[in-house]
């Protein structure tokens, strides 16, 4: 199979394309032929080794959290899946990912594709997917009828975000750049500021901010809620906590691919709630590429998707 690898921290330049052996399911194991893999900030921040105070990697490492395709093998001891079945992988980040045309993962990690989602749009459900619901339906504490301020709007988990704030009954205020208004909009939000041009501390108070970009944006969340009110938080940046101060709750979203919210995800796309953005499809050899774009900032409206059968 052709993978994308790297042996060693460092810049884009590190990943490199490769033909290897194909894996061999274990036991409570698939092998999933992969048509395509989301690039997710993970996948850049494991790669530069910005994030080994909280990660071991083993080199070399195949980078990618999600990716989708179809069983083509069947570990022993594996329940509810049959070979031929469209799924969608959330890979370790540890163990190899989906910047390949097969992967072996435990069953736990495959969820059904959901059948309406394009191969890219399932690419780019569950990372972001799992990331929004854990936040909002684990972490957060909500009611109908609430206002949310989610930062990122415009970003693969925002998105999420906005689509599943809307499903829950919530009043939903986000923040993006001036010229991702119309697209926010249209993913639900009621009301969007443009970090870029307006001030989002002259809004109202709020119930919960949602805060995926951290630093000054962060500090600057605190004035806009509630006394009482909660922020939830998703980035590994040191802040100074100032709940005590606002009267506050403050509260990290703890991400971890629990298969209940695997499969909460997954139901949420079945039910046309939740549509991953797709920002473009490069090929698998573009993958050095795709993150050097992250790294510099033009990654907006959704994921960028490797797709394996554009030929590596
Ligand atoms: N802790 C965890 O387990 C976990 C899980 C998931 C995600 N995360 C983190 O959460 C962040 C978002 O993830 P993602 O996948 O959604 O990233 P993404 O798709 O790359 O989106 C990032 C978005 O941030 C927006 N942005 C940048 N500066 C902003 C600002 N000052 N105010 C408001 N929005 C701003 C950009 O909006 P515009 O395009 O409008 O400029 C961009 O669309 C990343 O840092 C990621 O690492 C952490």
């Amino acid at each position: 199979m052709k993978a994308i690898r790297y042996s060693q921290y460092g810049s884009p330049d590190v990943l490199e394309l490769v033909t290897l052996d194909d894996p061999v399911a274990g036991p409570n194991e698939v092998r999933v032929r992969l048509k395509a893999a989301g690039v997710s900030p993970i996948d850049a921040k494991l790669r530069s080794g910005a994030l080994q105070p909280h990660f071991s990697l083993t080199f070399p490492k195949i980078p990618g959290r999600d990716g989708v395709g179809v069983i083509d093998q069947i570990g022993e001891g594996v329940a509810g899946f049959s070979i031929g079945d469209e799924v969608c992988v959330a890979a370790d980040p540890t163990r190899s990912g989906t910047y390949a045309e097969a992967i072996v993962c435990a069953s736990t990690r495959v969820v059904k594709k959901p059948p309406d989602l394009s191969t890219a749009q399932a690419a780019a459900l569950l990372q972001p997917g799992v990331s929004a619901w854990i936040s909002m339906c684990r972490t957060a504490m909500l009611s109908e009828g609430m206002s949310v301020l989610i930062h990122g709007g415009a970003g693969a988990v925002g998105g999420q975000m906005i689509q599943l704030a809307r499903h829950l009954g919530l009043d939903v205020t986000t923040t993006c750049r001036a010229e991702n208004i119309d697209y926010v909009l249209g993913l639900g939000a009621h009301r969007a500021v443009a970090y870029d041009r307006d001030d989002f501390g002259l809004l109202g108070h709020v119930d919960v901010v949602f805060d995926l970009i951290g630093g000054e944006t962060h500090a600057r969340s605190y004035q806009v809620l509630k006394a009482g009110g909660q922020l939830v938080y998703l980035t590994a940046m040191p802040f100074e906590n100032q709940a005590e101060k606002y009267g506050v709750t403050v509260t990290r979203a703890m991400i971890s691919d629990a298969p209940e919210a695997l499969h909460a995800v997954a139901q949420l796309a079945v039910e046309g709630v939740l549509i991953p953005a797709v920002m473009s499809t490069l090929p698998l050899a573009a993958a050095a590429d795709a993150h050097r774009q992250f790294e510099a900032g033009h990654v907006s409206r959704g994921r960028m998707v490797l797709n394996m059968e554009a030929g590596g």
